[in-house]
Protein backbone atom coordinates (compact mmCIF):
# COMPACT_ATOMS: atom_id res chain seq x y z
CA UNK A 1 0.00 0.00 0.00
CA UNK A 2 1.17 3.53 -0.73
CA UNK A 3 2.75 4.79 2.70
CA UNK A 4 0.93 8.25 2.25
CA UNK A 5 -2.24 6.22 2.80
CA UNK A 6 -1.45 3.98 4.71
CA UNK A 7 -0.23 6.78 7.40
CA UNK A 8 -3.67 8.77 6.41
CA UNK A 9 -5.66 5.79 7.36
CA UNK A 10 -3.42 5.35 10.72
CA UNK A 11 -4.29 9.19 11.53
CA UNK A 12 -7.89 8.61 10.80
CA UNK A 13 -8.18 5.56 13.23
CA UNK A 14 -6.19 7.70 15.74
CA UNK A 15 -9.32 10.37 15.61
CA UNK A 16 -7.02 12.81 13.43
CA UNK A 17 -8.20 14.68 10.59
CA UNK A 18 -7.06 14.23 7.46
CA UNK A 19 -7.84 16.03 4.10
CA UNK A 20 -8.11 14.21 0.72
CA UNK A 21 -9.28 14.52 -2.71
CA UNK A 22 -13.06 14.09 -3.99
CA UNK A 23 -14.13 14.10 -7.54
CA UNK A 24 -16.07 17.00 -6.51
CA UNK A 25 -14.30 19.00 -3.80
CA UNK A 26 -11.50 18.22 -1.15
CA UNK A 27 -13.12 16.61 2.12
CA UNK A 28 -12.04 17.08 5.12
CA UNK A 29 -11.95 13.18 6.95
CA UNK A 30 -12.88 12.41 10.38
CA UNK A 31 -13.65 8.69 11.77
CA UNK A 32 -17.09 8.86 11.37
CA UNK A 33 -17.93 6.36 14.62
CA UNK A 34 -16.09 8.64 17.08
CA UNK A 35 -17.79 11.25 18.71
CA UNK A 36 -14.05 12.57 19.72
CA UNK A 37 -12.74 12.86 16.05
CA UNK A 38 -16.28 13.66 15.31
CA UNK A 39 -15.96 16.98 17.75
CA UNK A 40 -12.53 18.18 16.72
CA UNK A 41 -13.92 18.02 12.97
CA UNK A 42 -16.93 20.69 14.06
CA UNK A 43 -14.36 22.89 16.00
CA UNK A 44 -12.27 22.74 13.16
CA UNK A 45 -14.94 23.43 10.17
CA UNK A 46 -16.40 26.17 12.95
CA UNK A 47 -19.53 24.21 11.87
CA UNK A 48 -22.69 24.39 14.19
CA UNK A 49 -23.20 21.60 15.65
CA UNK A 50 -26.84 20.41 14.29
CA UNK A 51 -25.38 20.82 10.56
CA UNK A 52 -25.13 16.85 9.72
CA UNK A 53 -22.22 15.91 7.77
CA UNK A 54 -21.60 13.50 4.77
CA UNK A 55 -20.11 10.31 5.09
CA UNK A 56 -17.98 8.49 2.77
CA UNK A 57 -17.62 4.79 1.94
CA UNK A 58 -15.25 2.54 -0.50
CA UNK A 59 -18.29 0.50 -1.52
CA UNK A 60 -22.05 0.86 -1.69
CA UNK A 61 -22.07 -2.51 1.18
CA UNK A 62 -20.81 -0.46 3.59
CA UNK A 63 -22.67 2.97 3.05
CA UNK A 64 -25.94 1.17 2.85
CA UNK A 65 -24.79 -0.72 6.45
CA UNK A 66 -24.82 2.83 7.84
CA UNK A 67 -29.13 3.45 6.26
CA UNK A 68 -32.10 0.99 6.43
CA UNK A 69 -35.50 0.71 4.54
CA UNK A 70 -33.54 1.30 1.62
CA UNK A 71 -36.24 2.55 -1.13
CA UNK A 72 -35.84 0.65 -4.07
CA UNK A 73 -34.85 3.74 -6.03
CA UNK A 74 -32.36 4.69 -3.82
CA UNK A 75 -30.27 1.01 -5.00
CA UNK A 76 -30.93 1.99 -8.32
CA UNK A 77 -29.58 5.53 -8.09
CA UNK A 78 -26.41 4.12 -6.12
CA UNK A 79 -26.22 1.51 -8.46
CA UNK A 80 -25.75 3.63 -11.62
CA UNK A 81 -23.94 6.67 -10.09
CA UNK A 82 -21.50 5.34 -7.10
CA UNK A 83 -19.06 5.26 -7.21
CA UNK A 84 -19.42 9.21 -8.32
CA UNK A 85 -20.82 12.48 -7.37
CA UNK A 86 -24.17 11.93 -6.11
CA UNK A 87 -24.50 11.80 -2.08
CA UNK A 88 -28.12 9.85 -0.76
CA UNK A 89 -29.84 11.20 2.27
CA UNK A 90 -31.80 7.63 3.44
CA UNK A 91 -33.23 6.68 7.27
CA UNK A 92 -30.32 5.66 9.34
CA UNK A 93 -28.95 2.76 11.04
CA UNK A 94 -27.51 2.25 14.53
CA UNK A 95 -24.12 2.70 12.90
CA UNK A 96 -24.88 6.38 12.67
CA UNK A 97 -24.97 8.37 15.63
CA UNK A 98 -26.42 11.86 16.42
CA UNK A 99 -22.73 13.31 16.09
CA UNK A 100 -22.71 12.62 12.81
CA UNK A 101 -26.75 13.70 11.55
CA UNK A 102 -26.94 16.37 13.68
CA UNK A 103 -29.41 14.77 15.65
CA UNK A 104 -31.68 14.28 12.40
CA UNK A 105 -33.06 10.62 11.72
CA UNK A 106 -31.44 10.31 8.63
CA UNK A 107 -27.23 9.92 7.31
CA UNK A 108 -26.07 11.44 3.58
CA UNK A 109 -23.82 8.54 2.28
CA UNK A 110 -21.63 8.68 -0.53
CA UNK A 111 -19.19 6.62 -2.66
CA UNK A 112 -16.78 8.65 -4.41
CA UNK A 113 -14.91 7.93 -7.57
CA UNK A 114 -11.45 9.73 -6.73
CA UNK A 115 -8.81 7.27 -6.72
CA UNK A 116 -7.23 8.68 -4.03
CA UNK A 117 -10.19 8.60 -1.77
CA UNK A 118 -10.83 5.25 -3.05
CA UNK A 119 -7.90 4.05 -1.74
CA UNK A 120 -8.06 5.72 1.39
CA UNK A 121 -11.07 4.79 2.58
CA UNK A 122 -10.50 0.54 1.61
CA UNK A 123 -7.59 1.25 3.97
CA UNK A 124 -9.70 2.71 6.64
CA UNK A 125 -12.35 0.37 6.08
CA UNK A 126 -15.02 2.45 7.87
CA UNK A 127 -17.06 5.51 7.31
CA UNK A 128 -15.04 8.77 6.86
CA UNK A 129 -17.65 11.96 7.37
CA UNK A 130 -16.01 14.86 5.68
CA UNK A 131 -17.72 17.92 4.87
CA UNK A 132 -15.58 20.11 2.05
CA UNK A 133 -12.38 20.94 3.63
CA UNK A 134 -12.91 24.92 3.75
CA UNK A 135 -14.10 26.74 6.68
CA UNK A 136 -18.11 26.91 7.30
CA UNK A 137 -19.36 29.40 5.18
CA UNK A 138 -16.41 29.69 2.62
CA UNK A 139 -15.65 28.91 -1.17
CA UNK A 140 -14.94 24.66 -0.88
CA UNK A 141 -11.41 23.80 -1.91
CA UNK A 142 -10.70 22.08 -5.01
CA UNK A 143 -6.87 21.80 -4.69
CA UNK A 144 -4.15 20.63 -1.92
CA UNK A 145 -2.96 24.01 -1.98
CA UNK A 146 -6.58 25.72 -1.33
CA UNK A 147 -6.97 23.09 1.99
CA UNK A 148 -3.58 24.44 3.42
CA UNK A 149 -4.88 27.97 3.05
CA UNK A 150 -7.91 27.48 4.84
CA UNK A 151 -7.14 25.15 7.25
CA UNK A 152 -3.47 25.46 7.57
CA UNK A 153 -1.93 23.22 10.79
CA UNK A 154 -5.80 22.69 11.78
CA UNK A 155 -5.42 19.49 9.34
CA UNK A 156 -3.35 16.62 10.67
CA UNK A 157 -2.54 15.66 7.22
CA UNK A 158 -3.48 16.49 3.90
CA UNK A 159 -3.63 13.82 0.52
CA UNK A 160 -2.40 15.03 -2.73
CA UNK A 161 -4.64 14.19 -5.62
CA UNK A 162 -4.71 17.30 -8.08
CA UNK A 163 -7.18 19.47 -8.89
CA UNK A 164 -10.66 18.04 -8.41
CA UNK A 165 -12.42 16.99 -11.67
CA UNK A 166 -16.15 18.67 -11.14
CA UNK A 167 -15.31 21.19 -9.14
CA UNK A 168 -18.25 21.52 -7.38
CA UNK A 169 -19.95 19.56 -4.56
CA UNK A 170 -22.08 16.41 -5.21
CA UNK A 171 -25.59 16.05 -6.13
CA UNK A 172 -27.86 15.87 -3.05
CA UNK A 173 -30.92 13.37 -3.30
CA UNK A 174 -33.20 13.07 -0.44
CA UNK A 175 -34.98 9.51 -0.16
CA UNK A 176 -35.74 9.37 3.80
CA UNK A 177 -39.47 10.70 3.27
CA UNK A 178 -40.84 8.73 0.44
CA UNK A 179 -40.13 9.82 -2.83
CA UNK A 180 -37.25 11.17 -4.24
CA UNK A 181 -36.56 14.71 -3.16
CA UNK A 182 -33.13 17.14 -5.23
CA UNK A 183 -31.87 19.00 -2.64
CA UNK A 184 -28.68 20.28 -3.99
CA UNK A 185 -27.78 20.49 -7.32
CA UNK A 186 -24.58 19.02 -9.28
CA UNK A 187 -23.26 17.37 -12.26
CA UNK A 188 -25.90 14.44 -12.13
CA UNK A 189 -28.39 16.67 -12.79
CA UNK A 190 -31.68 16.93 -12.84
CA UNK A 191 -32.46 15.54 -15.86
CA UNK A 192 -29.77 12.63 -15.07
CA UNK A 193 -31.30 11.71 -12.14
CA UNK A 194 -35.07 12.10 -13.74
CA UNK A 195 -34.48 9.35 -16.43
CA UNK A 196 -34.32 6.48 -13.55
CA UNK A 197 -36.57 7.65 -10.40
CA UNK A 198 -39.20 10.64 -10.37
CA UNK A 199 -38.74 13.64 -8.11
CA UNK A 200 -40.64 15.63 -5.73
CA UNK A 201 -40.50 19.26 -5.19
CA UNK A 202 -38.33 20.37 -2.54
CA UNK A 203 -40.95 21.33 0.60
CA UNK A 204 -40.64 23.43 3.78
CA UNK A 205 -39.78 20.19 6.06
CA UNK A 206 -37.71 18.84 3.83
CA UNK A 207 -33.94 17.95 6.27
CA UNK A 208 -31.44 21.24 7.02
CA UNK A 209 -28.17 21.36 5.19
CA UNK A 210 -25.82 23.94 5.07
CA UNK A 211 -25.79 24.05 1.79
CA UNK A 212 -29.59 25.45 1.81
CA UNK A 213 -28.27 28.36 4.01
CA UNK A 214 -29.06 31.50 1.59
CA UNK A 215 -24.90 33.00 2.00
CA UNK A 216 -22.57 30.17 1.55
CA UNK A 217 -19.43 29.42 -0.85
CA UNK A 218 -18.71 33.11 -0.40
CA UNK A 219 -15.94 34.89 -1.26
CA UNK A 220 -15.08 37.70 1.29
CA UNK A 221 -14.97 40.17 -1.56
CA UNK A 222 -18.52 41.72 -2.03
CA UNK A 223 -19.98 39.70 -5.35
CA UNK A 224 -22.87 40.69 -7.53
CA UNK A 225 -24.14 38.68 -10.61
CA UNK A 226 -24.79 40.95 -13.65
CA UNK A 227 -26.82 39.95 -16.08
CA UNK A 228 -24.59 39.96 -19.76
CA UNK A 229 -26.30 43.14 -21.12
CA UNK A 230 -25.91 45.27 -18.29
CA UNK A 231 -21.91 43.97 -17.80
CA UNK A 232 -20.87 46.69 -19.88
CA UNK A 233 -23.07 49.31 -18.26
CA UNK A 234 -22.01 48.56 -14.75
CA UNK A 235 -18.22 48.59 -15.53
CA UNK A 236 -18.48 51.98 -16.75
CA UNK A 237 -20.45 53.05 -13.86
CA UNK A 238 -18.22 51.89 -11.14
CA UNK A 239 -15.74 54.26 -9.46
CA UNK A 240 -14.20 50.84 -7.04
CA UNK A 241 -11.82 48.56 -7.68
CA UNK A 242 -13.49 45.66 -9.74
CA UNK A 243 -12.83 42.02 -10.74
CA UNK A 244 -15.00 40.51 -13.13
CA UNK A 245 -15.39 36.59 -13.93
CA UNK A 246 -17.21 36.59 -17.66
CA UNK A 247 -17.45 34.80 -20.50
CA UNK A 248 -16.10 37.15 -23.31
CA UNK A 249 -12.65 38.68 -23.53
CA UNK A 250 -11.13 40.83 -20.76
CA UNK A 251 -12.03 44.79 -20.28
CA UNK A 252 -9.38 47.06 -20.20
CA UNK A 253 -11.37 49.62 -18.14
CA UNK A 254 -11.37 46.55 -15.54
CA UNK A 255 -8.39 45.89 -12.73
CA UNK A 256 -8.82 42.18 -12.75
CA UNK A 257 -10.55 39.77 -15.41
CA UNK A 258 -11.19 35.98 -15.00
CA UNK A 259 -12.63 34.80 -18.23
CA UNK A 260 -14.43 31.40 -17.77
CA UNK A 261 -15.91 28.37 -20.41
CA UNK A 262 -18.96 28.39 -21.97
CA UNK A 263 -19.92 25.01 -21.23
CA UNK A 264 -21.12 24.39 -17.62
CA UNK A 265 -18.77 21.11 -16.75
CA UNK A 266 -15.98 23.35 -17.73
CA UNK A 267 -17.02 26.18 -15.67
CA UNK A 268 -17.94 23.93 -12.36
CA UNK A 269 -14.43 22.67 -12.34
CA UNK A 270 -12.55 26.47 -12.44
CA UNK A 271 -15.07 28.05 -10.49
CA UNK A 272 -13.99 27.96 -6.84
CA UNK A 273 -10.41 28.15 -7.69
CA UNK A 274 -11.39 31.66 -9.99
CA UNK A 275 -13.56 32.76 -7.02
CA UNK A 276 -10.80 32.63 -4.93
CA UNK A 277 -8.27 34.39 -7.41
CA UNK A 278 -11.03 37.29 -7.59
CA UNK A 279 -11.38 37.34 -3.79
CA UNK A 280 -7.47 37.80 -3.55
CA UNK A 281 -6.86 40.37 -6.17
CA UNK A 282 -7.66 42.99 -3.50
CA UNK A 283 -10.46 44.65 -5.41
CA UNK A 284 -13.67 46.36 -3.95
CA UNK A 285 -16.34 44.12 -5.82
CA UNK A 286 -16.25 41.09 -7.81
CA UNK A 287 -19.09 41.39 -10.91
CA UNK A 288 -19.88 37.80 -11.55
CA UNK A 289 -21.36 37.78 -15.30
CA UNK A 290 -24.77 35.40 -15.04
CA UNK A 291 -24.65 32.27 -16.97
CA UNK A 292 -27.01 31.22 -19.49
CA UNK A 293 -30.91 30.02 -18.22
CA UNK A 294 -30.93 26.37 -19.41
CA UNK A 295 -30.78 23.21 -17.39
CA UNK A 296 -27.73 22.32 -17.78
CA UNK A 297 -26.44 25.42 -16.10
CA UNK A 298 -28.65 24.77 -12.68
CA UNK A 299 -25.68 23.16 -10.44
CA UNK A 300 -23.30 26.56 -11.57
CA UNK A 301 -26.41 28.94 -10.95
CA UNK A 302 -27.05 27.78 -8.00
CA UNK A 303 -23.50 27.92 -6.51
CA UNK A 304 -23.13 31.48 -7.90
CA UNK A 305 -26.40 33.05 -6.42
CA UNK A 306 -24.77 31.90 -2.93
CA UNK A 307 -21.33 33.53 -3.95
CA UNK A 308 -23.18 36.43 -4.40
CA UNK A 309 -26.00 36.51 -1.91
O1 LIG B 1 -19.15 16.72 -2.82
C1 LIG B 1 -19.41 16.65 -1.62
O2 LIG B 1 -20.51 16.27 -1.20
C2 LIG B 1 -18.30 17.07 -0.64
C3 LIG B 1 -17.18 16.04 -0.72
C4 LIG B 1 -16.11 16.27 0.29
O3 LIG B 1 -17.69 14.75 -0.65
N1 LIG B 1 -18.81 17.18 0.68
C5 LIG B 1 -19.63 18.18 1.04
O4 LIG B 1 -19.94 18.17 2.36
O5 LIG B 1 -20.04 19.05 0.29
P1 LIG B 1 -20.57 19.39 3.15
O6 LIG B 1 -20.64 18.93 4.56
O7 LIG B 1 -19.80 20.64 2.89
O8 LIG B 1 -22.00 19.49 2.59
C6 LIG B 1 -22.86 18.43 2.84
C7 LIG B 1 -24.31 18.80 2.72
C8 LIG B 1 -24.62 19.81 3.77
O9 LIG B 1 -25.47 20.79 3.23
C9 LIG B 1 -25.26 18.93 4.82
O10 LIG B 1 -26.01 19.65 5.69
C10 LIG B 1 -26.03 17.94 3.95
O11 LIG B 1 -25.10 17.65 2.96
N2 LIG B 1 -26.41 16.74 4.68
C11 LIG B 1 -25.63 15.80 5.18
N3 LIG B 1 -26.35 14.88 5.86
C12 LIG B 1 -27.64 15.26 5.76
C13 LIG B 1 -28.88 14.77 6.26
N4 LIG B 1 -28.97 13.71 7.01
N5 LIG B 1 -30.00 15.44 5.93
C14 LIG B 1 -29.94 16.54 5.19
N6 LIG B 1 -28.83 17.08 4.71
C15 LIG B 1 -27.69 16.45 4.99
MG1 LIG C 1 -19.30 22.74 2.25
Amino acid sequence: MNPEIRRAAEILRAGGLVAFPTETVYGLGADASSAAAMARLYRVKGRPADHPVIVHFDSMERALAWTRDVPSEARILAERFWPGPLTLILKRSDKAKDFVTGGQPSVGVRVPSHPVAQELLRAFGGGVAAPSANRFGRVSPTTAAHVREDLGGDVDFVLEGGPSEVGIESTIVDLSGGGAVLLRPGKISKADLQKIVELKEKTESSPRHSGGLERHYSPRTPARLVATHALDREISHLKNRVAVLAFSRPDERVDYWLRMPREPEGYAQKLYAALRELDGAGCDLILVEAPPEGPEWAAVRDRLVRACA
